[in-house]
């Protein structure tokens, strides 16, 4: 299991940035930097992460040494999310491949994970979370509706610190069964509401968006998506946005509306 230890500040310009600088001085893995708020939160592909008082956002330190798929890392994660929340409310949420966590079609929360490596190896990886817990409805609805809280989903407020340990103890789980070789793929499979859905997707290598219906995922993280008689597969990098379009397996999934590009990343 990993060892977590905790610097709580109370504001962060972005845990991620902090945990990175701690890592550089040598932190060892578990170290966990968590912020009340930050003032620079930051999302994938450099988008901002809205971070008001009332949410979860830490970072912490991986040191995962040969470990196989590293690409995985988000993905993993991501699956923590949604087991850690399932553990706390009883809500059950969704992954957005690659990396967000839906309620109803909205976003819950996000995972980013960057990693460094020396020689061949990871030599540290810094995760990312954010979860929106007692957010308020207002603080929401700046995110134009596609955004929703734990406190929006119970009707109550609930203690951060409690979403925070049920997501690393899961996390930490999963770790161990990956470091060991386990293959994970069956639990992110089932929790990735993507699958089977019509998704329209833009890369950024190309210009237009193409349509598809997300087939699968591979052994690398890679989305898999059926268009016409072929097939591509999608690295987690090369997508700009995402929209499902419909979604047969679970209907509470579908996202309802296209993300605006120039929108904070909820
Ligand atoms: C995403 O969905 O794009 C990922 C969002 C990750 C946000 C978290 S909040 C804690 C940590 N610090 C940051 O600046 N970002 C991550």
């Amino acid at each position: 299991m990993v060892r977590w230890t905790f610097r709580d500040v109370d504001e962060a310009d972005s845990t991620q940035a902090v945990a990175r600088e701690m890592a550089v001085r040598g932190a060892p893995e578990g170290t966990t930097v968590v912020a009340r708020s930050q003032s620079s939160g930051t999302g994938r592909l450099g988008r901002r992460w809205v971070s008001p008082i009332g949410g979860l956002y830490m970072s912490f330190i991986l040191r995962p040494g040969g470990i196989a798929r590293p690409e995985l890392f988000t993905l993993v994660t991501a699956v923590a999310v949604v087991e850690g929340v399932h553990e706390v409310t009883g809500l059950a949420p969704s992954i957005r491949w690659p990396n967000d966590v839906l309620v109803g079609g909205r976003k819950l929360g996000g995972v980013i994970a960057e990693a460094q490596a020396y020689r061949q190896e990871i030599s540290q990886v810094i995760v990312g979370v954010g979860v929106n817990c007692n957010t308020s409805e207002s603080e929401m609805q700046a995110l134009r509706g596609e955004a929703t809280s734990i406190g929006m989903e119970l009707g109550r407020r609930i203690e951060i610190s409690r979403v925070r340990l049920a997501i690393l103890d899961s996390f930490s789980a999963l770790y161990d069964r990956w470091k060991s070789g386990r293959d994970l793929g069956q639990t992110w499979r089932q929790k990735v509401a993507t699958l089977g859905s019509d998704v329209s997707i833009k890369l950024k290598s190309e210009e237009g968006a193409f349509s598809g219906t997300a087939r699968g995922i591979d052994d690398d993280g890679n989305l898999i998506v059926s268009r016409g008689k072929g097939t591509m597969t999608i690295s987690a990098g090369d997508l700009e946005w995402l929209r499902e379009r419909h979604h047969p397996i679970r209907q509470s999934t579908t996202n309802p509306s296209e993300p605006d590009r120039k929108s904070p990343p909820f």
